[in-house]
């Protein structure tokens, strides 16, 4: 899947703006603040249907002006799928190839975005790599988001229940029904995890070996909250749910919170043996966050028959000489790429792949620069 014609007006600092992209590789460069990282907003909203920046979507249109729209042509081998956005103040329309959509349905091209507060991912908090697991690795499922809905609601519902005992409204007796759907929802969540770990586990390593010339063994393990033995089925983990929040039950009213679960869990990443978090480099965060989004594309590939999309906010010309190599060899030629850089870079491909360069200046291009 490749983007082959954007369209913008009344974008955050553009006006009107139509880009021809590079069907291989595309970078935008400009100083600080002249409109670059907007463009790939634009692209991921034409993808996803939202912003990663906001969640306020009317922040996006320029000011003093009363609407913006996005128009996006994409194409394969077989489809072409072409999505109109259109921005209110607090209202969103989205068609795809004429139909009006809500959501995220099937069939949209697909993106991969890797954007510098993603480095969070390894040293930040256990809700940094869940918001990723939900987010990002979760969709592989097409029944992860229901569960994940329907457990959050149960768990909203259980802890004003439980605040309800503490205040002596309600009757200890009256949790039983609800653990019982809790630990329905929690179970089958959990158990999609546990799959998603062992379907990336092994692609994840491969790649890591790849990107850092086999020096590194990248492991990343699940940290449950409940004391299961993997591989586990659903029914064992039901029952170790149900045991473990009777053990817990008088702690969990005292503070009027639900304390074990999937909401409460994690997951590790560990390098040659050693967590990540606690000593990982830099430039180590930055690969493993990058192996993370490789495998995403490549997981993509072998489910759908396409590659997404990969934007790269600040992030590619980071990396090192060998990491920018690793990553073209994997996916350079494969991916449409989309680069952001402050500098003066230049990219070769292989041969007969081609680059395309947009000097960004003040909510425009200014020059294209092409070349092999
Ligand atoms: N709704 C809006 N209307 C007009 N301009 C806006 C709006 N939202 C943001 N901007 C402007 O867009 C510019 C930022 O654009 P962007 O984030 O794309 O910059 P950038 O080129 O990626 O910069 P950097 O290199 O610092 O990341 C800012 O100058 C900001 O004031
Ligand atoms: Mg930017």
């Amino acid at each position: 899947m490749y983007l082959k014609r954007l369209e913008i007006a009344n974008l955050r600092n553009y006006s009107s703006q139509v880009i021809e992209p590079d069907l291989f590789f595309n970078i935008f460069s400009g100083s600080n603040a002249q409109g670059k990282t907007n463009l790939l907003e634009a692209i991921y909203l034409s993808c996803t249907g939202k912003s990663f920046r906001t969640q306020r979507e009317s922040e996006i249109i320029s000011w003093q002006k009363e609407f913006s729209y996005i128009n996006s042509l994409f194409e394969t081998n077989n489809r072409q799928v072409e999505v109109r956005a259109e921005l209110l103040p607090g209202k969103k329309r989205i068609e795809v190839n004429g139909i009006l959509t809500r959501g995220y349905p099937q069939g949209w091209p697909g993106v991969v975005l890797f954007k510098p507060e993603d480095l969070a991912l390894v040293k930040g908090s256990p809700l940094e790599r869940r918001r990723f697991l939900d987010l990002e690795f979760g969709p592989f499922y097409p029944q992860y988001g229901y569960l994940l809905g329907q457990y959050n609601r149960v768990l909203m519902q259980r802890n004003n229940l439980l605040r309800e005992i503490k205040d002596k409204k309600e009757k200890n007796s009256s949790l039983q029904v609800w653990n019982e759907q809790f630990c329905q929802y929690g179970s089958r969540l959990l158990l999609q995890r546990i799959e998603i770990f062992k379907l990336f586990s092994p692609l994840i390593r491969d790649i890591h070996h790849d990107l850092t010339g086999a020096k590194e063994d990248l492991d990343i393990r699940y940290l449950s909250t409940l004391k299961i033995n993997v591989p586990s089925s659903v029914e064992d983990i039901y029952s170790q749910f149900i045991k473990g929040l009777r053990e817990i039950e008088e702690e969990e009213i005292k503070r009027a919170q639900t304390l074990i679960g999937p909401h409460r869990d994690d997951f590790s990443l560990y390098i040659n043996n050693r967590d990540a978090r606690t000593y990982g480099s830099q430039g180590q965060q930055r690969t493993i966050v990058l192996t993370l989004k490789i495998s995403q594309i490549l997981q993509w590939h072998k489910e759908i028959g396409e590659y997404p999309l990969l934007l790269l906010d600040d992030v590619f010309f980071e990396l090192d000489e060998n990491r920018r190599r690793a990553l073209l060899k994997r996916v350079g030629g494969l991916v449409q790429t989309f680069v952001t850089t402050t500098g003066d870079h230049k990219v070769t491909l292989k041969d007969g792949f081609t680059v395309k360069k947009f000097i960004v200046h003040a909510g425009r291009i200014v020059d294209i620069v092409e070349g092999e």
